[in-house]
């Protein structure tokens, strides 16, 4: 019997399906088939056609677009009724059909799931898109031309895995996963206002946590009301370089330089102009002579990457006095400056500014772990609204709690004691890098740049190009960059980058000794 019941006209349009993944998933032990989750179909109670028909085809539909994926599980007809607010029957006499059409198959005492082979499909399991009515016609399919110019670049083979000399690995073993989980359960217990929208620039005491640290440990002339907290150094570029530019707004980048700023800057319009690096930083003379009209200059001045040079103070002033004379902006990227060897970190070219011309970022990537993906840009008081509202049009607000947790741990003085321990850690295994590439690679590459942060670059002197070796390097378990692949330009220097983060000092030699097989085999 058909249904049509007469309510006030409505679709109801259920959960959606994209957020059924978790069928029969498995975590931590705990079946979680509970949680099978209502897929999306619309019923129209005023329709004509019969609420069995309707069922019938919404499911019939989303399998064979394959949204409904071959396995996954499908609601009970009961829970599907009620989730309606229908009689049962339609959905019997729905998923019926659809049984005996072979769309779904039940299991004895398990429930009804999507087929594993659809009807007229050798194998639905495979990844093939089932064909539907007319092939498309070829047509043009205009997008945007900005994600081309990233695909240009060859697969990476050096960015396919983790290990040894791996650039951005952290050692998470040291890391207070106790404490962190507390905290995590702390904040959890209270949730209240963690779980409503928040204020674009970020939880209240994060910003002060942040602000209070900067003040003190990095010399930053800020108040937490210049604090915007972010998902990493790479969204605080993306945000201020849509504050900041408009397209084909020309902006200083430095060579051999960062990728991941070369590219945010590309997709968001910008025209990049090269400035080289030398042994005292950016060389500012020649970004005037270049392009003295720069709207923005992208630097790395603690701790160049990839280099390593620290930018001198009469560059740093040099830097000011052009920012300030032309109306441009610097984008100061403070990445790792907390980590450095043999002398105090150095501070930062913001607190030196006078005029408001800096825009600090920060990540904690280096200094806890990657995928907590927060960082904090220091924003000069006049650009702050403009921030703002930028923010909010690009993802409203950063997640709450992941701040609150890191709020605390900075309070309670577990971050400040972090940083202690891996500053040693750290510096025992550059220090059993350098050594080791002394001992037996002396010849071949010359350890550029300042001991500081995660990673080290050495310049190779003859043999094999830097491509060559990282292709070759990969093939062995060995993750070293190509320092070429970090210029923009012509005449990139032949080196590699060398990341230490991930590997004990203990593992160093070896891991130096397999290197030394790839550089030396011709
Ligand atoms: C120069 C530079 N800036 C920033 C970052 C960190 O980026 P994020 O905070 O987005 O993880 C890295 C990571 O390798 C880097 O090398």
């Amino acid at each position: 019997m058909d249904l049509v019941l007469n309510l006030a006209p409505r679709v109801v349009i259920r959960n959606d399906h994209l957020k059924a993944y978790p069928y029969d998933h498995y975590d931590g032990g705990v079946k979680r088939a509970a949680s099978v989750v209502i897929p999306a179909i619309a019923i129209d109670r005023t329709s004509a056609r019969p609420l069995f028909r309707q069922i019938y085809e919404g499911y019939r539909e989303a399998i064979v677009d394959r949204r409904l994926r071959p396995g996954q599980r499908l609601p009970s007809t009961r829970g599907l009724a009620a989730e309606l607010e229908i009689s049962r029957v339609p959905v019997l006499n729905a998923f019926d059909q659809l049984l005996a059409e072979g769309y779904l198959e039940s299991r004895v005492g398990a429930g009804t799931y999507v087929a594993g082979s659809l009807p007229g499909e050798p194998s639905a399991a495979g990844e093939r898109p089932v064909a539907r009515g007319p092939a498309p016609r070829p047509g043009r399919r205009v997008v945007s031309r900005a994600p081309a110019v990233l695909l240009r670049a060859a697969p990476e083979p050096w960015f396919q895995g983790w290990g040894a000399f791996r650039v951005a690995e952290p050692d998470v073993d040291h890391f207070p996963f106790p404490v962190w989980s507390s905290l995590v359960a702390r904040h959890c217990r209270a949730r209240g206002s963690l779980l409503h929208y928040g204020d674009p620039a970020g939880y209240g005491p994060f910003r002060e946590s942040v602000a209070a640290y900067l003040r003190t440990a990095r010399a930053v002339r800020c108040e937490a009301a210049q604090i915007m907290a972010v998902s990493g150094s790479q969204q605080a570029l993306e945000i201020s370089a849509r504050v900041l530019l408009d397209p084909r707004s020309p902006v200083w980048i430095e060579e051999p330089g960062y990728r991941g700023a070369r590219d945010v800057l590309t997709i968001v319009g910008a025209r990049l102009v090269p400035v080289p690096v030398d042994d005292q930083g950016l060389d500012v003379a020649a970004g005037i002579a270049r392009c003295p009209r720069a709207r923005v200059a992208y630097v790395t001045p603690s701790h160049q990457y990839p280099l390593g040079v620290t930018m001198t103070a009469s560059r740093r002033l040099r830097l000011l006095e052009w920012a300030q004379n032309n109306g441009s902006w610097i984008i100061e990227d403070d990445y790792d400056s907390e980590y450095r060897y043999g002398s105090l970190p150095i501070a930062s070219l913001q607190g030196l500014d006078r005029d408001s011309r800096v825009i600090y970022v920060g990540t904690f990537s280096k200094v806890l772990f990657p995928a907590l993906r927060l960082g904090y840009i220091v924003i000069p008081t006049d650009l702050v609204r403009r921030f703002m509202v930028v923010r909010e049009a690009m993802d409203i607000f950063p997640p709450t709690l992941n701040q609150a947790v890191l709020a605390d741990f900075i309070a309670e003085g577990h971050f400040a004691r972090h940083i202690r321990r891996m500053r040693q850690v750290y510096g025992e295994r550059r220090g059993a890098l350098a050594k080791a590439i002394a001992d037996d690679l002396g010849t071949r590459l010359q350890v550029l740049g300042s001991p500081a942060g995660m990673h080290l670059t050495a310049a190779l002197s003859k043999g094999p190009r830097d491509r060559r070796i990282a292709v070759r390097a990969a093939r062995q378990g060995l993750w070293v960059m190509p320092l070429s692949t970090c210029y923009l330009g012509r005449g990139a220097r032949q080196g590699l980058v060398l990341g230490y983060g991930g590997t004990s000092a203990a593992a160093m030699p070896a891991a130096v000794r397999r290197l030394r097989a790839v550089v030396t085999s011709g």
